[in-house]
């Protein structure tokens, strides 16, 4: 498979397995990252792909970014939306900012990514989006409105866009994923984390490679039947 993917945030956690899983698949890979220059660099170095510097919740940003991608690389035909942030905090506690801020790169960045690649996808007659949504959009979590709402806006776009692209060989799916062993969880406070960790059927966090390995199958040329599905991957600690 030599098709150009996009993967934004890909330079850490689940988007670098995302990108290290599909390059050893044989395509030609961007990953896209906000701010961290040295996980990108290494990145860079490590799995030998293009990384690009670009802010999803920007949508000229994204724009010019993705030219810049088409000019290197060719027409995207794969984009895996998985920039995200938290801002976890009760409601009562909430200020405008962790709000705003969350809702703006968890799924303003679906638009502002999405639009300018699905004219050209429908044209060719061929595109897999795949959007790493949460298993906290699903269930609602604790200490996160902003994420949660996020997160269950994403599935929704995902069921939306499949219907509007099925007809044209755009498949649009979104991955779930539980918690999961990356930078982002190891925020989350000790004592709440065991309380989490206690409630994974499997026992243990999940590993960046084994979602990665779902979203390699999302899109492949295979998975042509499955659209606006979510799959989720949570060690069994909700299930739909
Ligand atoms: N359900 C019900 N009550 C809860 C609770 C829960 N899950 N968690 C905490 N509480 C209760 C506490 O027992 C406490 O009660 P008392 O006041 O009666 O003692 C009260 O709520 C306040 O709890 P905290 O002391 O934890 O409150 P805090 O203000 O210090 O912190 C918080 C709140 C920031 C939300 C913190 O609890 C937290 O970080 N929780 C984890 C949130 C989480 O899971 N984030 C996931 C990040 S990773 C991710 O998002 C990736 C992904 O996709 C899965």
């Amino acid at each position: 498979m030599s098709r150009v993917v996009v993967v934004t945030g890909g330079t850490r956690g689940i988007g670098r397995a995302i990108c290290e899983r599909l390059k050893a698949d044989g395509a030609r890979v961007a990953a896209l990252f906000a701010g961290n220059d040295e996980a990108a660099m290494r990145c860079r170095d490590e799995l030998e792909i293009l990384t690009l510097k670009c802010d999803v919740g920007e949508s000229l940003q994204c724009r010019d970014v993705l030219a810049e991608v088409e000019r290197l690389l060719g027409p995207v035909e794969i984009l895996v939306n998985n920039a995200g942030i938290t801002h976890d905090a009760t409601l009562h506690n909430m200020n405008e900012n962790a709000w705003r801020d969350v809702i703006r790169t968890d799924l303003d960045g679906l638009y502002n990514m999405t639009r300018p690649v699905i004219g050209g996808m429908r044209e060719r007659g061929f595109g897999r989006i795949v959007n790493i949504a949460s298993i906290n959009g699903q269930k609602g979590q604790f200490g996160q409105v902003n994420y949660s709402a996020a997160k269950a806006g994403v599935i929704g776009f995902t069921k939306a866009l499949a219907q509007e692209t099925a007809r044209k060989g755009v498949t649009v799916n979104a991955v779930a994923p539980g918690y999961i062993d990356t930078g982002m969880v190891a925020h989350v406070p000790a004592e709440a984390l065991d309380q989490i960790k206690a409630g994974i059927p499997v026992g243990r966090l999940g590993r960046p490679a084994e979602v990665a390995r779902c979203v390699a199958f999302l899109v492949s040329e295979d998975a042509g039947f499955i659209t606006g599905s979510t799959l989720t991957v949570n060690g069994g600690q909700y299930m739909t």
